[in-house]
């Protein structure tokens, strides 16, 4: 089977302890249903802390859910730490926003790329330099390979990290607020660089991120979280375009239209719903 599916995924956080009490939890992800197929881009939005960051980490397996089951390919996640667990690791990469805080400030941009290789595959030394190389030209960072991390921009140092995780030929990839630290420019290009990236690895693809037409411009469908459930889920020019909740409705009304009249009629249903 081919494909994410997740199942009432769960998520509990304790929040503190009273003396002779049951310890409080806090449900962060709430009973999350869903799927994403082979090659397609999900995207999640929802305000602040309505548990996008720990879906996506359980969606990831990088955090093992309360309750509730992830299928991976129609394989389990093993659990967190085991062996089975660091095997799986490699059909899929995060790529959280802050490149700067997960690349190694000592090592080259090449050398960081083929150690990511080279942990999950025995290789050549020769081999190992080349599929660096290689993965390094697809994102545009061929002739700055040899940089170390404080000589490249933002933007540049986002690219090291999508080749970082792309250089292993992941199935899934989670995007969590990946071009939110970027400017308007080069978020563009990340944008344009992953959507490139996508067909040519067949990705799938879990994209978080408050940018409401970044995710609508990149997704297939798109999810809305709320408080940790996932209030609807639809393909994404319905779900922007009729959102079923109300919550929704307000969510996404944030979003600027494309063209004047479809900004005026927005204004309109805006105005209507005051
Ligand atoms: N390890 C943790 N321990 C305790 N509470 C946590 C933990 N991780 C997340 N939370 C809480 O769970 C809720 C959901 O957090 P999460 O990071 O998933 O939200 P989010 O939708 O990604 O928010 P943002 O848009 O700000 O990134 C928040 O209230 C957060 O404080
Ligand atoms: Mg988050």
């Amino acid at each position: 089977m081919s494909g994410v599916k997740a199942l009432n995924l769960a998520q509990s956080y304790p929040v503190g302890r009273k003396l002779f009490s049951k310890p409080e939890v806090f449900r962060a992800v709430d009973t999350v249903t869903l799927d994403i197929a082979e090659g397609e881009t999900l995207g999640i939005v929802g305000e602040s802390g309505s548990g996008k960051s720990t879906l996506g980490r359980m969606i990831a397996g990088i955090e093992t859910p309360t309750s509730g089951q992830v299928s991976f390919w129609g394989q389990n996640y093993a659990p967190v730490g085991t062996k089975e667990w660091r095997a799986q690791r490699r059909w899929v990469q995060v790529v959280f926003q802050s490149p700067a805080s997960v690349v190694d400030p000592r090592w080259s941009v090449h050398a960081q790329v083929r150690e990511a290789l080279t942990a999950h595959e025995k290789l050549a030394p020769s081999e190992a330099d080349d599929r660096a190389q290689d993965m390094l030209d697809m994102v545009g960072l061929g002739p700055m390979s040899h940089r170390l991390p404080h000589q490249l921009s933002g933007g540049q140092l986002q690219r090291a990290v999508i080749a970082r995780a792309l250089v292993l030929k992941p199935r899934l990839v989670v995007c969590d607020e990946a071009v939110s630290a970027l400017d308007v420019s080069v978020q563009a290009q990340i944008i344009n660089l992953l959507l490139e990236l996508r067909e040519r690895l067949n990705l799938s693809m879990m994209f978080i991120s408050h940018d409401l037409s970044v995710v609508r411009h990149i997704s297939h469908r798109v999810g809305v979280m709320h408080r940790g459930q996932l209030l609807e889920i639809g393909e994404s020019t319905a779900l922007f375009e009729a959102p079923k909740h109300d919550y929704s409705r307000r969510l996404l009304a944030a979003i600027p239209a494309d063209t004047p009249r479809q900004r005026r009629q927005r204004d309109l249903q805006n105005f209507a719903a005051l």
